[in-house]
C-alpha cells in the first residue's frame, strides 16, 4: 500500500480529480466531504475511494475524522486542503454571516486539516501539504472580499509552514487554479461567466484534472525541494 493521502472536499469538483489522480499514482486516498452523502456514495462506487464525512470548519470534528482515517488506513503523510465554499456578494451587500462562513471553511479549515497531521509528519520526517488557493487570492475579485481574503491567506500559510517543516522533510505548497469547469464556477451568473471566459487567453475554462496533475507533482518525491511555492494554473489569465 502506498502513502496515505487525505483530500478535503475530495468527492466533488477539483477535489475529486485530485483524489483520483493520487489513487492512480499509488496513494491510498481518503476523501473527506462535508454534506453531500449522495455524491460521496456515487464517488466511492465509481472510484473505490473511501469517503469520510466531517466539517472542516470544526476543529474537533476534523481531529476525530482524521483519527478515524489513520485508524483505518495508517498515518497521513500527504494532505490536500482543498475544501472551500463561495458566498459571493459585493462588499456593501456582504453580511457578517457570509464573511464568517467563508473564513471558517476556507481558512480556518486549512488550520483544522493540517494541524492534526503535523506532529506525525514531524516525527516521521516526511510530509506533503498542498493547499488549493485560487487566482482570486492573487488578484482579488469583484464580489469576493471574503473568498479572496481566505485564498490570499492560504499563500501566507504555506510560506510559513514551509519554513517550519523544511528541516523535517515536510513541504507545503499552494496551487492557484484559475476558473475551472466545476459546479462552483457554473454557479456564477451566466453573463458574468461568459465575460470571465472572454478574459482567459486560453479561451476556455480549465479542467479539474489539470489542477490534479499539479498536485500529483507537488506531493511526489521528485518535488522534495519545492517548498513554500505557488503553482498558478489559469490559462494565462493572471501573472504574479
Ligand atoms: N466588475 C465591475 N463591476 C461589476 C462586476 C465586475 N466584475 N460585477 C458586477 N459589477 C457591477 C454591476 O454591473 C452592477 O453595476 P450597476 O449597479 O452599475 O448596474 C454593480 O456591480 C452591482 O451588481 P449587481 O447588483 O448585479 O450585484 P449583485 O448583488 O447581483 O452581485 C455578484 C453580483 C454576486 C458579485 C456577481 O457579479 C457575481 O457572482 N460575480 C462573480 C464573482 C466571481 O467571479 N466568483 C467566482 C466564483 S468561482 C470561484 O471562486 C472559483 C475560483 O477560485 C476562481
Amino acid at each position: 500500500m502506498g502513502r496515505v493521502a487525505l483530500v478535503t472536499g475530495g468527492s466533488r469538483g477539483i477535489g475529486a480529480a485530485i483524489s483520483v489522480a493520487l489513487k492512480n499514482a499509488g496513494y491510498t486516498v481518503a476523501a473527506n466531504y462535508a454534506g453531500n452523502d449522495e455524491a460521496a456514495a456515487k464517488f466511492t462506487a465509481e472510484t473505490g475511494i473511501k469517503t469520510y464525512k466531517w466539517n472542516v470548519a470544526d476543529y474537533d470534528a476534523s481531529k476525530a475524522g482524521i483519527a478515524q482515517v489513520e485508524a483505518d488506513l495508517g498515518p497521513v503523510d500527504v494532505v490536500i486542503a482543498n475544501a472551500g465554499i463561495t458566498r459571493d456578494a459585493p462588499f456593501h451587500k456582504m453580511t457578517p454571516d457570509q464573511w464568517k462562513q467563508v473564513i471558517d471553511t476556507n481558512l480556518t479549515g486549512v488550520f483544522n486539516t493540517v494541524h492534526p497531521v503535523w506532529p506525525g509528519m514531524r516525527e516521521r520526517k516526511f510530509g506533503r501539504v498542498v493547499v488549493i488557493s485560487s487566482i482570486n487570492g492573487q488578484k482579488g475579485q469583484f464580489g469576493q472580499v471574503n473568498y479572496a481574503a481566505t485564498k490570499a491567506g492560504d499563500l501566507g500559510i504555506v510560506k510559513s509552514l514551509a519554513q517550519e517543516g523544511a528541516r523535517f522533510g515536510i513541504t507545503a505548497n499552494a496551487v492557484c487554479p484559475g476558473y475551472i469547469a466545476t459546479e462552483m464556477v457554473m454557479a456564477v451568473p451566466e453573463k458574468v461567466r461568459e465575460s470571465i471566459i472572454a478574459g482567459i487567453p486560453a479561451g476556455r475554462l480549465g479542467e479539474p484534472e489539470e489542477i490534479a496533475r499539479c498536485v500529483a507533482f507537488l506531493v511526489s518525491d521528485d518535488a522534495g525541494f519545492v517548498n513554500g511555492s505557488t503553482i498558478s494554473a489559469n490559462g494565462a489569465q493572471f501573472f504574479v
